[in-house]
């Protein structure tokens, strides 16, 4: 998400900060600020928008300090500005962070009783106060730390500098990248290989729980139960664009393989676990307005417009609330009757996307009430609807959209967990089994991405199809949709997503030999139908490429290839059969060579009608 740099060292290290930042722009952010010592105070500057607006701002200062800290930010909690921008000073201690702070809240209004009072919306501020807290107890600056970080749920990538100890920084880790660089009496932490490649090609990878003390005499590791530990530095290779996507050959593989991290950081501080129900903060649907609404209208387009027909499945299944998912293009001019008895849900990574936002001004017109699930925070979508949930896939580069898809995914499950908790149409019990379920995912997402290699092998021998035919049925059908989307965005193939049932009105006469028809099989109510609909694509000749429920593996014999997802509730089986769709769509584009991250013709944002 955040990119962050910092720096121990000899050079101007305002300029090897913002060297640095520029190389994390590529992953996209909204404001950026630098912290460096001069003259023995630390001096912060800070900007909303792009790196040259900080530039700017810095360009006639000079800062003699050798030690500093630089940020770009990707907005989670609280809006793109100067004041949410990081570095963030409490006390004695400015700091920098890349992760979210689950209990911001309590930890926030118990800061505040002690008299702390708060400059920005961010969870980041309250790790200064908790440090500066400790420092103010009498601890010095590394116990501070430690013991703050006690005290906070989360993901954390930390840079900390002290007022007092201008020769040092402090970096910290858990869940959420930082590597150190090792040069010659210099020594540099980044979220990432690139802002340090220029200077040293040795790098420790911290791990979570450590701890790390820089200084230009040396660094010190801490493991987390705080003993100094020695980790053997590893040498990196990478060019410059290798180290941009983490080593993956093309952006939209690396956001492949970020899914699992995406969906616990969306899942983050929402479960609440023993009631068996989800926290939205600041978003209050509570009984006395759901019980008010007769119908949802989800709103999307494209990959979004897929995950809002998953919603439907899910919000109707698990609240019995009648929903009806509409592509944004088509909504507002089919004439729609809303009321303030509609809750329209838009859904979009961006959230600028024009029709959607057209589609949501339509339904503000009549009355209904709104709410965004967004990428991007404060887009325009996120401020025009009445209630926002953000998605924290981070930023995505690849125009095909995949991790967003995956988490807007887990958002509607999490809103129909909410709203049939509400109406009590769930009970305690049935919530709880559901976070079990959910959270089992990243893990199960994880064993997924091992099988890339073998999809690789399928990509290969079906590269030269002129078409693909997806088949999928109820709540599988949409995944179908997103498979023949992806195929086609990226790979220039002609390929269609299909209800497996409405294959014999139409479809089926282009069933041949060449064909190949990706069937979505797994363990559902419509189970044994789509075998028969497997059973009429054999009988044609064409080649069935399943995806089974893993326990059917074996039984699974008529299909010329196989790949299967680990045994999940239907529910939840959408978000694990994207994987293998997404990756047969990468690979078979990468062995055509074509611009994966940035095909022909399409836009990652379509602002226009
Ligand atoms: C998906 O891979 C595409 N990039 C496209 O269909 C996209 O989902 C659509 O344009 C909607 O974008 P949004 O989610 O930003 O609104």
């Amino acid at each position: 998400m955040c990119g962050i740099v910092g720096y121990v060292g000899s050079r101007k290290t305002a300029e090897v900060l913002m060297d640095g930042l520029k190389r994390l722009e590529y992953r996209g952010y909204d404001s950026a600020g630098i912290a460096v010592f001069h003259q023995g105070k630390i001096e912060i500057r800070r900007r909303v928008g792009k790196l040259t607006h900080l530039e700017e701002l810095i360009k006639r200062e000079t800062f003699d300090g050798v030690v500093g800290i630089g940020h770009t930010r990707w907005a989670t909690h609280g809006r793109p500005s100067d004041e949410n921008a990081h570095p963030h000073k409490a006390g004695r201690v400015v700091l920098i962070h890349n992760g979210i702070i689950e209990n911001h809240l309590p930890l926030r209004e118990a800061l505040k009783r002690k008299g702390r009072t708060f400059t920005s919306e961010t969870d980041t501020e309250i790790i200064c106060h908790l440090i500066d807290e400790f420092l103010e107890e009498g601890c010095g600056p590394l116990e501070a730390v430690q013991t703050a970080l006690e005290k906070v749920r989360g993901s954390y990538a930390l840079g900390i500098l002290f007022e007092g100890n201008e020769k040092s920084l402090i970096a910290a880790r858990k869940e959420s990248p930082l590597v150190i660089g090792l040069g010659e009496g210099e020594y540099f932490i980044a979220s990432d290989i690139p802002p340090i490649l220029p200077y040293t090609r040795d790098f420790i990878f911290m791990e979570d729980g450590e701890l790390a003390y820089l200084s230009p005499e040396g660094i010190h590791l801490y493991d987390a139960t705080g003993h100094e530990i020695f980790k053997e530095p590893k040498r990196i290779n990478w060019s410059p664009l290798m180290a941009e996507k983490g080593g993956f050959k093309h952006f939209m593989l690396k956001e492949i393989f970020e899914q699992p991290r995406a969906v616990i950081d969306t899942i983050r501080g929402r479960l609440l676990e023993e009631k068996g129900d989800v926290l939205f903060e600041g978003i209050h649907l509570e009984a006395s307005v759901l019980k008010t609404i007769r119908r949802i209208c989800l709103i999307a387009c494209g990959t979004s417009y897929h995950a809002a027909l998953v919603g439907k499945f899910l919000i109707e299944g698990l609240c019995r609330i009648p929903v009806e998912a509409d592509i944004g293009s088509e909504f507002r001019y089919r004439n729609p009757i809303l009321g303030k008895d509609t809750l329209l849900i838009a859904i979009s990574q961006s959230g600028e996307t024009a029709d959607t936002l057209a589609a949501l001004r339509e339904g503000k017109r009549q009355g209904a009430i709104t709410l965004a699930i967004c990428n991007v925070v404060e887009s325009s979508l996120a401020r025009e609807s009445d209630h926002v949930i953000y998605t924290y896939a981070g930023p995505e580069i690849g125009v095909a959209s995949t991790k967003t898809f995956v988490t807007q995914l887990v958002i509607l499950f999490l809103i129909a967990l909410r709203m049939g908790r509400e109406l009590g149409v769930l009970s305690q019990q049935e919530g709880r089994r559901w976070i079990e379920e959910l959270v089992k995912l990243p893990h199960l997402m994880e064993e997924m991405l091992k099988s890339s290699k073998q999809v690789f092998e399928i990509a290969r021998k079906y590269l030269s199809a002129r078409d693909f035919l997806y088949l999928g049925r109820g709540i599988n059908y949409p995944i179908a949709l997103e498979g023949a989307l992806k195929l086609k965005e990226i790979s220039y193939i002609h390929a269609e997503g299909y209800p497996a049932g409405e294959m014999k009105h139409g479809p089926i006469a282009l069933i041949d030999r060449e064909m190949p028809v990706v069937v979505l099989a797994t363990r559902n109510d419509v189970y044994e139908k789509v075998l028969a609909n497997i059973e009429e694509v054999k009988a044609r000749e064409g080649k069935v490429i399943a995806l089974v429920s893993e326990s059917d593996r074996f039984h699974m014999k008529a299909v010329d290839d196989l790949l299967s997802i680990p045994d999940v509730d239907p529910f939840l089986a959408p978000i694990l059969l994207t994987i293998p769709l997404q990756l047969m769509a990468y690979h078979i584009a990468d062995l055509k060579g074509t611009d994966v991250d940035q095909p022909r013709n399409l836009a990652k944002s379509v602002t226009v009608e």
